[in-house]
């Protein structure tokens, strides 16, 4: 089948009160290895490429891997950019074939976020292709970026953006960092569902490697639609490798790696689904 937008894939998680995982991918191996667990488990999927995987590789390969292993699959598949830092990046992913961007102002000024944003907006929806917006900045470490301090949304702003901006899906800062959490993560979940009071579009969560099962459902039941997974993706690929070093055969260790990834997206689709 075609690719499928992140509004088409969020309609489904509204409709069936789960959320949709948004996995970073930076290599051919590791979207092998979510597929075949998103077609085990019957869930769309969205295969994200960040801006670390850009750095590594352009944007030469990736979108090509996505859009064929889209027309093979069984489930709906979204090509999606993470943190898009520019509308003239959203721009050169809308003519590689993107079938979601996400423009991340959230560390701007809110005025420049709006109008950077709306500009994104405008021309990837004349193109039929859905956007991810990003208010209240996320902290923590992304693709080598560090961004710190306060990260609660600002409910009011959220009130301004949506009047302004017209996107298809909202990342929103609750307390929720990239990388791995230093103990329990303290997510501000009356922020979340007052977000969703708002009549905001569906609720993306990031950060969402370290976040415990029973913070993960609470924020499915209260709105959240798309979570994405990074850090612990990286890491099942890399353990998967390191188990299997000592054989010295490549195969063995993509292999292992593999199947890591795989029970890694097993295990997450599952809990999005609130199936276990
Ligand atoms: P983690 O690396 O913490 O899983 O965050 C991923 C993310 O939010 C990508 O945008």
């Amino acid at each position: 089948m075609a690719l499928a937008t992140l509004r088409e894939v969020l309609e489904i998680a509204g409709r069936t009160n789960t959320a949709i995982p948004g996995f970073n991918i930076d290599n051919i191996e590791i979207p092998e290895a979510i597929m075949e667990a998103a077609e085990e488990e019957n869930c769309p999927v969205i295969l994200t490429i960040g801006q670390g995987a850009i750095h590594a590789g352009g944007l030469r390969h990736l979108p090509d891997v996505v859009r064929r292993i889209g027309e093979s699959s069984s489930v709906p598949v979204v090509m999606h950019l993470d943190h898009g830092i520019s509308y003239e990046q959203a721009v050169v992913c809308l003519r590689a074939g993107f079938t979601s961007v996400m423009y991340d102002g959230s560390h701007h000024p809110f005025e420049e976020n709006v109008r950077e944003s709306r500009a994104v907006v405008r021309a990837a929806h004349a193109a039929g292709i859905s956007v991810e917006c990003e208010l209240g900045a996320i902290s923590g470490v992304e693709d080598g970026m560090s961004h710190s301090g306060a990260n609660l949304v600002d409910l009011e702003e959220v009130k301004r953006f949506l009047e302004a901006v017209d996107c298809d899906a909202l990342a929103i800062g609750i307390g929720n960092a990239h990388g791995i959490y230093r103990g329990t993560p303290d997510l501000d979940f009356a922020r979340l569902a007052a977000c969703r009071d708002l009549g905001a579009p569906p609720l993306v969560l990031h950060g969402g490697s370290g976040i415990p099962k029973d913070m993960i459902q609470k924020a499915v039941r209260l709105g959240i639609r798309k979570i994405n997974v990074a850090t612990e993706v990286r890491l099942a690929f890399m353990e998967g490798l390191e188990s299997a070093v000592g054989t010295r055969d490549i195969y063995a260790m993509y292999g292992a790696a593999k199947s890591a990834v795989r029970a890694l997206a097993k295990e997450k689709i599952r809990m999005f689904q609130n199936k276990e």
